[in-house]
């Protein structure tokens, strides 16, 4: 067997052969099946998209309808569930509390028929329609409110935030954040799909695939860099700090939340549109002063760093996107998990359809034949 070189957090290693979604990251390209985000974001739904990445190909009229149906349907969460998640701290992130609960889906369907197309349907199915339930219930329990039952007249994105801020949403707010979960949905190689494939590699079940994903999404290097920014522009405050604040971190070689890629060495295109989205809704809702601020974050940062390719990512402009539908900051990150479950699925489908498992190798630099030493003379 040839070594390779080793390569710190696998650079431009390939982990799997994929026709899910493709990236270029010096033009700053992002298709799904083939197709562009640009045109998904204008054109299609999040479920439609759902169902392209995991079918690979887009559903009749009849087939879409019957998805949604079935999503409707599967909305509700065990009562057990619910208890359960009730006894969770109310302190606790909820990133945490939905891995738990993803996992915990796990207790009701353990069978694995994996070759079973109607299996894998039924989870996929499942696991879409609950997460979100799951995410707005832990909302409402934490405040010390019942949750909410979804709404089956509601489409996908307008009952979670039905479910969320207990009112039906403005219908411009619903359709973006269908985009919002359109954008996020999936994206090649990233951290958490990795994750996601690697369990999905052991024939475990998708409960814990998409559980093991959450716990990796949820760090400040990949999903949970959507809430670190908010944090950041609220502890910047004003536009004149701005200029202070980057000279102070960039000093120090501390990351600057939002920014920089391991794939994109140009803006990512999901963050230009989160940009243009966040401004219609500030155009019918009022402004934000925060946005103010990151503009002149993104200003500083392609002055200072651009040219080392560090430009916004998708993590830079969501949150000023979801402040403005009343969405939490610490909800932002689960937000994300709302939408990237349908990429990890479509993963899991990929990686069954042809599985080995992941077993790669290291690179031992530890000593050999030490003796052991008796324990009173150490
Ligand atoms: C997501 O992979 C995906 O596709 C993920 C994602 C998805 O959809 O799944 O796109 C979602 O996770 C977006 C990323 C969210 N994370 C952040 O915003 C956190 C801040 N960004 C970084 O920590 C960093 O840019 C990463 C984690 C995103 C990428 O890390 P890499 O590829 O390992 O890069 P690196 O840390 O080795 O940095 C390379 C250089 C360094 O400078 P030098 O030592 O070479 O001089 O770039 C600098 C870094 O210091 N750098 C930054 C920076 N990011 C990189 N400097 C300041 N601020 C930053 N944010």
């Amino acid at each position: 067997m040839t070594v390779c070189e080793y390569k710190p957090g696998l650079e431009g290693i390939p982990a799997a052969q994929s026709s899910i979604s493709y990236v270029d990251g010096q033009k700053g390209v992002l298709e799904y099946r083939g197709i562009r985000i640009e045109e998904l974001a204008g054109k299609s739904t999040f479920l439609e998209t759902a169902y392209l990445l995991i079918w690979g190909k887009l559903p009749t009229k009849e087939e879409l309808v019957d998805f949604e149906k079935e999503i409707a349907s599967h909305r509700r969460i065990k009562y057990r569930i619910r208890d359960m998640m009730k006894c969770f701290p109310e302190s606790g992130h909820p990133m945490d509390a939905l891995q738990a609960s993803a996992a915990a889906l796990g207790l009701f369907y353990s069978r694995r028929d994996l070759h079973n197309p109607v299996y894998i349907r039924d989870a996929v199915v499942r696991l879409i329609a609950t997460i979100p339930t799951m995410v707005a219930a832990f909302q409402l329990m934490r405040k010390g409110n019942d949750p909410v039952k979804p709404r089956d007249d509601l489409n996908y994105a307008a009952n979670f935030l039905y479910m969320l801020n207990e009112k039906e949403p403005d219908p411009l707010a619903a359709r973006i954040f269908d985009i919002c979960l359109i954008l996020h949905v999936e994206h090649t190689m990233n951290a958490s799909t990795f994750s996601a494939r690697v369990t999905a590699s052991t024939l475990t079940d998708p409960y814990a695939v998409v559980a093991s994903a959450v716990g990796t999404l949820g760090g400040p290097l990949h999903g949970g860099a959507n809430e670190e920014v908010i944090q950041m522009l609220e502890e910047i405050d004003s536009v004149d700090n701005v200029a202070p604040y980057l000279e102070d971190r960039l000093q120090k070689k501390a990351k600057i939340m939002g920014f920089g890629h391991r794939v994109y060495k140009v803006k990512d295109p999901r963050a230009t549109i989160l940009q243009d989205l966040a401004l219609q809704l500030f155009d019918k809702f009022g402004s934000d002063k925060y946005y103010a601020i990151a503009q002149e974050v993104e200003r500083i940062m392609t002055e200072k760093v651009g040219n080392k390719g560090i430009y916004p990512n998708v993590d830079f402009y969501s949150g000023l996107v979801y402040r403005k539908m009343g969405i939490p900051t610490d909800l932002f990150t689960p937000v994300f998990a709302i939408a990237r479950v349908a990429g990890w699925l479509a993963h899991w489908k990929e990686q069954l359809e042809e599985n080995r498992i992941f077993r790669p190798t290291q690179v031992y630099n530890g000593l050999h034949g030490i003796a052991y030493t008796a324990i009173d003379q150490r």
